[in-house]
Order: structure tokens, then sequence, then C-alpha cells
């Protein structure tokens, strides 16, 4: 199976348009962050954190805020973006025991990367680790039907990497295309509790935005976010 695009080969293409992007901006972003428990004063791993965009959000609203990226280059754009307000590591979320103690944090945040992640299970296990007891988890991802075309054939219970053109960044994208069950089972394997599942629906700011997207968000969510609870 052909490797996940390697977020280095786009860095400072991604990192130019995405703070701006309607499917983003108004659409991911809000629904994610409607998830995420209060963050003042707490302690928040951004696990794949780009180039910041999110560490900025939870800097701004009183969280002490750790980011981790697997690509040099999205490290170092969220260096740049945030100077000594956040520690930036890179690293892989699944495997930080050489970086990061046990029970570190009250939050993990995870947006659009799982869909990155070999090993979900893996990564489900490490955030399971980093987080101290009851702290929450809070993920978007690619939503299992993202990618109608493949769940038609081979069809929607197989897990393969896909390519898709995001004509945005003039780049061939590839990533996971995963069941449900693929995030609910090693979740639950790991030790949390599913407190919620959320489908955003596009809004009117998104159809002013982008009537285009809006209308394909309208038949077919993009996204799949979940916050869910280490269980004590
Ligand atoms: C679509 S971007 C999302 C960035 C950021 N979370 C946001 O929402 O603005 C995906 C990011 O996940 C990172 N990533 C993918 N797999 C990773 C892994 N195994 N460990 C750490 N970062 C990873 C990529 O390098 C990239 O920066």
């Amino acid at each position: 199976m052909a490797e996940p695009t390697d977020y280095d080969t786009v860095a400072e293409r991604y990192a130019a348009e995405i703070d701006r992007r309607p499917w983003n901006a108004l659409y991911e972003r809000p629904a994610t962050l409607a998830l995420l428990p209060d963050v003042r004063d707490r302690d928040v791993l951004d696990a794949g954190c780009g180039h910041g965009w999110y560490c900025q959000w939870l800097l701004d609203r009183g969280a002490r805020v750790v980011g981790v990226d697997r690509s040099v280059r999205m490290a170092g754009l969220a260096t740049k973006r945030l100077g000594n307000r956040a520690r930036i590591i890179h690293g892989d979320v699944s495997d930080l025991g050489d970086v990061l103690a046990d029970a570190t944090f009250d939050i993990v945040l995870s947006s659009l990367v799982l869909h990155y992640v070999d090993d979900v299970g893996k990564a489900f296990c490490e955030f399971a680790r980093l987080l101290r007891p009851a702290g929450r988890l809070v993920l978007s991802t690619h939503h299992p039907t993202h990618d109608a075309k493949s769940v038609a054939e081979p069809g929607y219970m197989v897990e393969e990497v896909i390519e898709e053109r995001w004509g945005w960044l003039d780049q061939n994208m590839r990533y996971y295309r995963r069941p449900l069950s693929s995030l609910t089972e090693p979740l639950a394997a790991a030790g949390f509790v599913i407190e919620r599942i959320c489908e955003p629906k596009p809004d009117e700011a998104l159809r002013q935005a982008d009537p285009k997207g809006y209308e394909q968000l309208r038949r077919l969510p993009a996204f799949l976010l979940m916050r869910a609870r280490k269980d004590a």
C-alpha cells in the first residue's frame, strides 16, 4: 500500500491557505472547537499540530500547550508562529514515550491527522498514556464516506490509502479511508469512552463563501468528529 502524504512536501503552500479556507475556517474548526471542554489553565497536547492554528487558539484562551508534528517543516512553521509561547516537538503522535511523560495532559486535541496515521490503535494508546484520569480526547478526521467512489468500490469496510487531487495545493494527496469501526474499536481498546460523535452540517456562512463546497457538504459530510473520555 502507498504511504500517506508527507506534509513536508506541501507545508508552506498548505500553511499559506489553510487559515482562511472555508472548509476549515467555517466547517471543521467551529465543530471541533465546540467539542472542546474549557481549556483555561489546562495542559493540552495538539497532536499533529501542523503550522499551529489550534495551538494559537488554545494559548489565546489560557491553555498550556505542547504541539507535536512529524513534518519537520510543519513543526518549524508552528515554532515560527508561536515563538516560545508553546513547546513544539518534531515527532510521531504514535510514539512519544521518549519525550513526554505519562499523565501530562488534561486534553489531547487531534485535528485532521488520524487519516494520515498508519496505526490509529497505537496513537490512541499513546493518547491514553499521556492523558490524566478522565482527560478528554477531541479528534476530527476524514469521514468514512468522504470518498464516495471508494465506498462503492472496493467497498465501505475496506481500509485503504486513497489518492485525491487537491487543486488548491496543486498536489495529489494520499490518506487512509477507513470504516467507522476502525476508529471506534481501537478507541475502546485503548480505554476511551466516546461521549460525542459529530457530523458537521454546512451553514449559511459556508454557503456564501463557497457555494459549490456547500452543495457537496450538504450531501456528504467531509469530516467526522468525536470527543472521548479516558475511562477512570
Ligand atoms: C491536515 S494537517 C492538520 C494540521 C492541524 N492539526 C490543523 O488542523 O491545522 C495534518 C498534519 O498531521 C501531521 N501528521 C500526520 N501524521 C502524523 C503523525 N503520525 N504524527 C504527527 N503528526 C502527523 C502532518 O504532518 C500535518 O501537519
